[in-house]
C-alpha cells in the first residue's frame, strides 16, 4: 500500500471529479479562498449558486474521502460554533468532515493566541476530526498535536514567498525554491531557522517521528510545483494537498511524451493488425 494520500486543494467539483476519475484521490481541502474561487467560476455561468448544497455535493463527490472545510471566526467562541455547525450539517452526507482550524487565528496584539488551540482541544474532544491550517513553524504543529488536531498543515509554498518577499527577491508563485535553502551574501536565508517550505515539513515530521505523535498527520499544503511535492513527500509528509496542475504536471515529462511519438511512429502494420480488434 502507498503511505502518502494526495488531497486535492480545490472546491471546484469538476477537478474533484477528475482527480477522482483518475484514481489518486485521497481526500480535498478548502478554505475560504478556494471556495471564493469555485464560487466565482460557477457564477461566471450567470447560475446562483446554493452553497449548502454545492458543499454537499463536494462531500458526495469525495466518497467518504476527507473533505476539509475552514471556521471563519477568528475567536474561539466562534471558531467553536462554526466548528460544530460545519460539522453537524454536512458529516451526515457522507461522515468526512475535518474542521479546519488556524493555530493562531488573532490578528492583533493582546488578542487570545490561544484560541485555536483551544478550539482543537474543544472540538476533537467532541470528536470532531480537525485539520489544523495555517501552520508555519514545528512548534504550532506540535501544540496543535497535543491539543488534538488530526492533520497539521504547514504552508510549504507560502514560507517560501515569505523568505523571498522579505529578502527582497523577486518570484513567481510557481517558482521552485530549493529544498536546502537559497544563499544571499553567503547566508541561507532562513525564517525563525526554517530555509525553505520543504524544510519547515521535514522539522515538523521529524519532531513527530523523535515525540512519538502518531494521531496527528502531516498534511503538507501550500504546494506550487512538483518538484516540492516530491521533496515533501520524501521528507516524510503523510499528506500532500495539491492544485489539480501540480497532480497532472506529476505525470509529465517531455523524454515521456518524446517516447510516446517515437513508438507510435515505429509501430509496423503487422503488430498494429494483431491489437486491432
Ligand atoms: C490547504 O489546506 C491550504 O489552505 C492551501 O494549500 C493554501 O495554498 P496557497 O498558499 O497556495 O494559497
Amino acid at each position: 500500500m502507498v503511505k502518502i494520500k494526495i488531497f486535492i486543494d480545490s472546491s471546484i467539483i469538476k477537478e474533484i471529479k477528475e482527480a477522482d476519475a483518475a484514481g489518486v484521490l485521497d481526500g480535498v481541502t478548502t478554505n475560504p479562498s478556494l471556495i471564493k474561487k469555485a464560487v466565482e467560476e460557477y457564477k461566471k455561468g450567470g447560475k446562483s449558486i446554493n452553497i449548502e448544497e454545492y458543499i454537499k455535493e463536494i462531500l458526495l463527490t469525495a466518497k467518504g474521502r476527507p473533505v476539509s472545510l475552514e471556521v471563519i471566526g477568528p475567536d474561539f467562541k466562534k471558531m467553536v460554533r462554526e466548528g460544530k455547525k460545519l460539522f453537524k450539517m454536512f458529516n451526515p452526507i457522507a461522515g468526512n468532515v475535518y474542521v479546519k482550524i488556524p493555530v493562531n487565528p488573532s490578528l492583533e496584539a493582546g488578542e487570545d493566541d490561544f484560541a485555536g488551540i483551544k478550539a482543537i482541544k474543544e472540538l476533537s474532544g467532541q470528536n470532531i476530526p480537525i485539520n489544523c491550517t495555517l501552520v508555519f513553524t514545528p512548534e504550532q504543529a506540535l501544540l496543535a498535536a497535543k491539543a488534538g488536531a488530526n492533520f497539521v498543515s504547514p504552508f510549504a509554498g507560502r514560507i517560501d514567498d515569505h523568505i523571498r518577499s522579505s529578502n527582497n527577491i523577486s518570484f513567481e508563485k510557481s517558482d521552485y525554491f530549493p529544498a536546502d535553502g537559497i544563499e544571499k551574501d553567503g547566508e541561507i536565508l532562513d525564517d525563525n531557522g526554517i530555509i525553505s517550505g520543504v524544510d519547515l515539513v521535514a522539522q515538523i515530521a521529524d519532531l513527530f517521528e523523535s515525540h512519538s505523535i502518531k494521531n496527528t498527520e502531516v498534511l503538507a499544503a501550500s504546494i506550487r510545483n512538483t518538484r516540492q511535492a516530491r521533496e515533501a513527500a520524501l521528507v516524510g509528509a503523510d499528506i500532500a494537498t495539491l492544485p489539480i496542475n501540480v497532480i497532472s504536471d506529476l505525470l509529465k515529462h517531455d523524454k515521456t511524451r518524446e517516447g510516446m511519438e517515437k513508438f507510435m511512429g515505429d509501430v509496423v502494420p503487422e503488430y498494429r493488425g494483431l491489437l486491432e480488434d
